[in-house]
């Protein structure tokens, strides 16, 4: 049975289907879901339907079937033992046998990985995250997408995609010529050594909106800049190089801090002279047009965005966030070969993609362009325990800074709590991994779609669906090898004895229901399943570990039950670094 392996659902549903399609024709629905845990692993049901439509007896169709999955020859009734339940469900239950190959075979992260490559097998993905806005600090608004992204990034390299991450930031913008106009009023030199430069342009930039709110000779002055820095004056545009470099030293320390995984970093001002191309291409087909002074496209099949227009050039001819959206997807699939691009952000801009993503439809059809896969991954607001976004008690947003900080102090008065003897280099360590993992942790355990309240205590427990309960699961496996002397990467699989106890067979499916948990996590890029898979594993583990002993007489028991050990260490290890936390071994 070489055909039933990685994933199990998988190749029984693609056997399944071969099969019923000879026997019953295309009307069979061989889909392969979940089965009560008690009799079964999977379950088919499309006798029922396909029996009522022939007008037949179901129990006899799926009898039929059973017989035909057994004729074909493709399965080994040792490992997958099918059977027909009920009105005329056909049950697969994997055996023993199946359990104990599987965790020989798929022993270790490489292995994993080298069988999760045929998820996405190659397939070209351009990922585009954080891509924060220049000429400002990072906040707590700017957690989700350096956190979501990276697990995404991750999860698609590590499943087979060959991955490009395109940091897009928003480097170009009206408010460059507030921007400079405030430098320029208050004599302000800028230098990239100065630690405080960021800050200060933050500041720069406030009050400058301010007077050109409050005074429009103060405006007007703003908007010459602007015109000055597009039509490529040189003063204006070295203090803009100088911004962007600034905004960059700033970026690049956080990203590494948030072992961000960045490709490449283009952005916006990359793409302003490839825009007469979109607005000619769009022209061209019809798909945009003039209207009053600016141009944009209407989607006349949509219900809203039939009146509400995608503005692709202002009135006063520049481009906009469209614009260079609209040329950057023509330059991710004519540049990089882009199969399929993921953008990761705010759920406020879920209209502009929904716009940007039907325009490149019909532009690519028309112009014949090959089109790729679009997804917008987005995410909602995290919240204070007052319910409303979280600010600072003068109202601006926390800081990312800070606020790892923070996370960080707070985890090293637990840990130190927790083993006051560790030496202390050891202990800021751990505390780094233990804090900013447990705010990861935080944010990818929770629907990306819903909004969550922050709570530091509820992040940094060690129990519950937390990041320390899951790094003190491993670093606990670890000190079963450590107190035994042996390593965990030992073949135990030669000397195992057989999956017997009820324990071991539900640790055992909890295991090799991984590749279903990648399948189910990809399908809609929700972090959260993979994240409350591993916080059940942990759970079925701990049951397992409690009910049967490790250290035994018996060698082929021990070797089996410390290759459960094992392969449960190293998926959830596996599972962390996809999260972007490094398990720890001790702590
Ligand atoms: N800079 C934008 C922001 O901070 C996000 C850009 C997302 N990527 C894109 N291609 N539009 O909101």
């Amino acid at each position: 049975m070489s055909n039933i392996w990685f994933h199990p659902a998988k190749s029984i549903e693609k056997i399944a289907s071969s099969v019923a399609k000879e026997c019953f024709g295309g009307e069979f629905d061989a889909s392969v879901r979940a089965a009560d845990p008690r009799f079964a692993d999977f379950q088919i049901n499309g006798a029922l339907p396909f029996a009522k439509k022939a007008k037949k007896n179901p129990r006899e169709i799926a009898s039929n079937f059973v017989e035909e999955l057994k004729k074909s020859g493709r399965f080994d009734e040792s490992l997958v033992e099918i059977s027909i339940a009920g009105p005329g469900f056909v049950n697969f239950k994997l055996s023993a046998e199946f359990l104990l190959k599987w965790l020989g075979r798929y022993k270790g992260e490489a292995a994993l990985k080298d069988a999760a490559k045929s998820f996405y097998n190659g397939k070209k993905v351009v990922i585009d995250f954080p891509s924060p806005n220049t000429a400002k600090q990072m906040h707590v608004g700017h957690l989700r997408p350096m956190v979501i992204g990276e697990t995404i990034q991750r999860l698609l390299r590590f499943c087979g995609a060959d991955m490009i991450c395109d940091n897009h930031i928003g480097d170009w913008g009206t408010n460059f010529g507030i921007l400079i106009y405030g430098i320029k009023s208050e004599n302000y030199k800028l230098d990239p050594e100065n630690e405080n430069a960021l800050e200060d342009l933050e500041r720069m930039y406030k009050a400058g909106s301010a007077k050109a709110k409050e005074d429009p000779s103060c405006a007007d002055a703003a908007r010459d800049e602007l015109v000055k820095l597009q039509n490529g004056d040189p003063e204006n545009t070295k203090l803009w190089n100088d911004i962007v470099k600034i905004s960059k030293i700033s970026f690049d320390k956080m990203y590494e801090r948030m072992s961000l995984t960045i490709d490449t970093t283009l952005g916006e001002s990359f793409y302003r002279d490839k825009v007469g191309r979109i607005y000619d291409e769009l022209t061209e087909i019809g798909l945009a047009c003039e209207d009053q002074g600016a141009l944009v496209v209407f989607l006349k099949d949509h219900e809203r965005f039939a009146k509400q227009p995608f503005i692709i050039r202002k009135k006063d001819g520049a481009s906009n966030y469209a614009s260079t959206d609209l040329a950057t997807v023509l330059y991710r699939v004519e540049h990089f070969g882009a199969e399929e691009i993921v953008y990761v952000t705010d759920g406020r801009q879920q209209d502009h993609f929904q716009q940007l993503f039907l325009t490149v439809g019909k532009w690519f059809d028309a112009k014949g362009y090959r089109k790729p896969e679009l997804r917008h991954v987005w995410f909602g607001t995290i919240l204070g325990e007052d319910g409303k976004a979280i600010k600072t008690k003068s109202g601006e947003p926390v800081k990312l800074k800070s606020l790892l900080d923070e996370a960080v102090a707070r985890a090293e008065k637990i840990v130190l709590a927790k083993t006051p003897d560790m030496p202390k280099d050891e202990i800021k360590k751990i505390a780094e991994t233990v804090g900013v993992g447990a705010l990861r942790y935080a944010d990818l355990s929770q629907n990306r779609s819903g909004d969550y309240v922050f709570s530091w205590d509820k992040m940094l427990a060690f129990e519950g669906n937390t990041a320390p309960y899951l790094l003190y699961a491993v670093a606990r496996i670890h000190s079963i090898f450590r107190k035994i002397g042996v390593q965990e990467n030992s073949d135990f699989e030669n000397d195992a004895a057989n999956l017997e106890t009820p324990q071991e067979i539900e640790l055992a499916r909890k295991l090799i229901a991984l590749p279903g948990v990648f399948d189910l996590t990809l399908a809609e890029l929700r972090p959260h399943l993979l994240c409350t898979y591993l916080y059940e594993l942990a759970g079925v583990f701990s049951t397992f570990y409690n009910a049967n002993k490790v250290i035994v007489e018996d060698k082929a028991v021990m070797a089996k039950r410390l290759m459960l050990c094992a392969r449960t260490m190293e998926i959830l290890e596996t599972g962390l670094r996809l999260l972007a936390i490094e398990p720890l071994q001790k702590m």
